[in-house]
């Protein structure tokens, strides 16, 4: 009889309901304060225990990927396994968000990675190493592996969980360009414009700002398109762009003005996403 099993994970988009960058490190990179949240839309990871390692792509997205040997999904399951065992592992990635975009696909999909394999192989999901595996991976990838609403500081791996806001509706607009992380930190200004506040969630978020917006509309200019086309939608709490961009959200008072706003929008050629905030 086979011992075979399989586990699948959710690897929900990743926004940044305020992003702060405080300064430049001598180690490349920023200092960061930001709100992560996360929304029920995303990709998922499928990994099942197998007789010798295979990655497969399917979903929306799968082309924008493929041809890559490596991805930080084959990576995350390499650095599981160096760390925990655990054999062979047959991974399937159903890739539904744009690559490159600000909403953390990568790191989703890495952090989902590492959830499938520890829940196969006995590893509890909060275990400190999973969190160094995370954290090596890439800078969004710890907050991913926690995978709920908390304030990040450092590179963003110094989380701390935050409630609020679970429930509330969200449309997720790309304008189909993909902009480099690293070029879009390049290219800020150097100015600290302050700290992220403390108290209610949608206030702090309101009084905050992305400060990696400047630079990343300088490279790509449809993102004032989409922030302006968000910001004018009825019943728009928050309009901004998430991570370095191109994806901006906006948070809406009703399901019905969200759905009301991505029929606006319908006609744009944009990629949209109707979901809630988990
Ligand atoms: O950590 P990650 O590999 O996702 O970061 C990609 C790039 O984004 C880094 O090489 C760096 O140029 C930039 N970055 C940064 N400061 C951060 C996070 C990322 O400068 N806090």
């Amino acid at each position: 009889m086979s011992d075979l099993r399989t586990v699948a994970e959710p690897a929900p988009a990743k926004l940044n309901l305020a992003l702060h960058v405080r300064h430049r490190r001598p180690d490349g990179y920023h200092e960061l304060e930001t709100l992560f949240a996360f929304v029920e839309h995303g990709d998922r990871v499928r990994v099942a225990t197998a007789e010798t390692d295979s990655f497969a792509l399917t979903g929306p997205f799968a082309a924008t990927l493929a041809g890559e040997g490596d991805n930080l999904v084959t990576r995350a399951a390499a650095r599981f396994g160096a760390a925990f065992g655990g054999g062979p592992h047959a991974i399937t990635l159903d890739k539904h968000l744009p690559v490159a975009s600000g909403i953390g696909g990568g790191s989703a999909d890495a952090a989902a990675t590492l959830r499938a394999l520890a829940t196969l192989h006995d590893v509890a999901h909060d275990d400190p190493r999973l969190f160094a595996i995370a954290d090596g991976l890439g800078s969004d990838v710890p907050a991913c592996l926690l995978g709920r609403t908390a304030l990040g500081r450092g590179r963003g791996e110094q989380l701390a969980p935050v409630e609020g806001l679970a429930g509330t509706p969200v449309l997720l607009v790309n304008p189909g360009v993909a902009v480099s992380t690293a070029a879009v930190f390049r290219g800020w200004d150097g100015v600290d414009r302050g700290p992220i506040g403390t108290g209610d969630l949608l206030a702090v978020a309101r009084a905050g700002r992305n400060d990696l917006e400047p630079p990343a509309r300088a490279l790509a200019p449809a993102i004032d398109s989409v922030l302006a086309a968000l910001a004018a939608c009825p019943g728009a709490l928050l309009a901004r762009m998430s991570g370095s961009g191109a994806t901006c959200f906006a948070l809406f008072e009703s399901a019905a003005a969200r759905d009301a706003a991505a029929e606006g929008l319908s006609d744009t050629g944009w990629w949209c996403a109707a979901t809630r905030l988990r």
